[in-house]
């Protein structure tokens, strides 16, 4: 696509504020001086709003506020006006009940923050799990020049001789723990080794994902996912994006004029190709949402479904993000997809430029790192839709991060009504269960836990682990660290607490999984399915006022991208009236 700048110079929204000899001028210039800028700061020079996640309870963005001061020097080399802005920060780690309830509380105050202030530009520094899809939901909804910069993956862990990853292997350790695998003061030394420098987590989970969304979505300079965090070069690429986002403000290059459906296409087939988290896909529905891009879960699998998972990183594989960006990186995955007829080439990026023209001459070095597409580490790498009677509205599985045995089966429900239900049962060795079980798990969508949780990968019974078995099939409307495994369907809709078949699965009913026939199936009649439905009453926790009452309100299903149904649709950066 052939971009055309727009003419510079002209008046830019900021002027609003900042131009003119008026009195409520002299009242917006006259405070921002009180920090001392002359004059000519204020002179239509591009203002930019480095809109930063930066909080010491978001550890993963711990570094963000250095990172920022790099940012700044490159607006201000570029010529313009940098100003730091704290917003939301939603950090993975802390937020209770769950991080992912606060994405659109976030989104929907980063939009307003884009808007009510005088702000040309913005540079979204983010980094772990929401932030990313928070700021990107914000910029598409008010369309002003944008570009994000991540804090980069921490440095690999190392834990008795063997490479580590943040989530992955605290999932590990702590079913080696059930097991009589592992004691509980090795897991305990086992705890700053696994995330052992500042930074994102250092596996292929959803902060990585979604870096790399961000970069193929063509949202950030070529380069920047895979960057670590305390590497010099990820403050070279602060610096540079600094610059560029003046340039992008000149130019009046927007979010919708890069957030093309090609681009979310280009996305969903670098998250195959990477091995992503399937967090990504609420995530990239609800930035679609915004922009307006009429994107379906049925895209999904259409465009990833011939796609093969050529980045060999843990959950699915075996490296981490440092390996990943001494190979190349996210441009030698684009280089790979494009050579292979899986990428549109002409989507435009950040740069300006056509994203295959800053990727076609990359190198990549180290092919069991980075497969090529003829050796794949899974040769259907996308994220499978499943539908059927269990989910009409679509359920998902990450294939790369699945047992093969498991991806075609029929087993027994064992089923628990919440989380609350799973946690004090599951360990009772009275509990009737074995591998050859499905454990389902209700309540735990958008509206049920309320946020959607990240507890589909529920552990499995320790009487199960004893025998040394690794997986089972689990079904729920909850979502999965994008840093966890496992033959784990995901995302069920409709969910339980908004009536859906999963709502009235009971113990023993006997439930159908075939992933290469995309079909999840409870082996009920139809007329006793609708019986139960008929007879259904909802049993989670429902919210009477404040913000979870305004959640569990209004969000949509996962299928949709679990956005607030009032925050769809882009409404750009007009103020409505002039300021003050
Ligand atoms: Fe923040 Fe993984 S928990 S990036």
């Amino acid at each position: 696509m052939t971009f055309v700048p727009a003419k510079w110079p002209r008046k830019l929204r900021s002027q609003k504020w900042y131009g003119g000899t008026s009195r409520d001028t002299i009242y917006h210039r006259g405070w921002l001086k009180n920090q001392g800028y002359p004059d000519d700061m204020f002179d239509g020079r591009p203002i930019i709003g480095i809109l930063n996640t930066w909080s010491d309870l978001t550890p993963c963005n711990g570094h963000l506020r250095e990172l920022a001061e790099k940012v700044k020097a490159g607006v201000w080399e570029a010529g313009g006006f940098p100003v730091e802005v704290p917003v939301f920060s939603a950090s993975e780690n802390t937020f209770r009940p769950t991080a992912m309830m606060f994405r659109n509380l976030a989104a929907m105050s980063i939009e307003e923050q884009i808007r009510g202030q005088p702000i040309d530009g913005a540079v979204l520094m983010v980094g772990c799990d929401k932030t990313t899809p928070s700021l990107l939901m914000a910029a598409a909804s008010t369309d002003i020049p944008s570009i994000v910069v991540t804090g980069g993956p921490m440095l690999n862990g190392m834990f008795q001789g063997e490479a580590v990853g943040a989530g992955t292997h605290l999932w590990r350790f702590s079913e080696a723990v059930k097991a009589g695998e592992m004691t509980q003061d090795e897991f305990l030394n086992a705890e700053a080794a696994v995330t052992r420098s500042s930074g994102t987590c250092n596996t292929m989970g959803t902060a990585s994902s979604m870096a790399s969304m961000a970069e193929s979505l063509g949202m950030a300079l070529s380069g920047n996912a895979a960057i670590p965090a305390v590497d010099a070069r990820r403050r070279v690429m602060a610096q540079l994006s600094g610059r560029r986002i003046v340039q992008m403000v000149k130019d009046d290059l927007k979010p919708s004029d890069i957030l093309t459906r090609n681009a979310f296409e280009n996305a969903i087939r670098t998250n195959g190709a990477v091995g992503g988290s399937t967090n990504t896909v609420v995530h990239m529905l609800a930035i679609a949402g915004r922009v307006g891009v009429d994107l379906s879960l049925a895209d999904w699998d259409a465009c990833g479904r011939d796609v093969p998972t050529i980045v060999n990183l843990q959950p699915s594989g075996k490296y981490l993000m440092e390996e990943f960006f001494y190979s190349g990186g996210l441009p030698v995955v684009l280089k790979r997809l494009g050579d292979a007829g899986l990428l549109h080439k002409d989507a435009l990026t950040v740069s300006g430029n056509p994203i295959w023209d800053d990727v076609c001459d990359v190198k990549c070095w180290n092919d069991d790192v980075i497969r090529t597409v003829d050796n794949p580490l899974t040769a259907q790498g996308g994220i499978a839709v499943l539908r059927g009677n269990l989910a009409p509205n679509g359920a998902v599985i990450k294939p790369s991060a699945a047992t093969k045995s498991l991806m075609k089966h029929r087993g027994r429900a064992v089923v628990f009504e919440d989380i609350d239900d799973y946690k004090a049962r599951i360990e009772d060795d009275a509990l009737d269960i074995d591998e050859t079980c499905i454990m389902v798990l209700k309540n735990c969508g958008p509206k049920g836990y309320p946020g959607m949780s990240e507890v589909g990968n529920m552990g499995l019974p320790p009487k199960v682990l004893k025998k040394g078995i690794t997986d089972m099939i689990r079904i729920s409307d909850a979502r999965m660290s994008g840093t966890a495994y496992g033959t784990v369907i995901l995302h069920t809709a409709p969910e339980a607490a908004a009536g859906g078949p999963l709502a009235v699965v009971r113990n023993g009913d006997m439930i159908e999984v075939d992933v290469a026939a995309r079909r999840l199936h409870l082996d009920i009649s139809d007329a006793e399915l609708a019986q139960r439905l008929a007879d259904w009453v909802p049993t989670h926790d429902s919210a009477v006022s404040g913000y979870a009452w305004l959640h569990q309100t209004h969000v949509g299903g996962a299928d949709t991208g679990a956005d607030l149904e009032f925050l769809k649709g882009c409404r750009g950066n007009d103020v409505g009236r002039d300021a003050h």
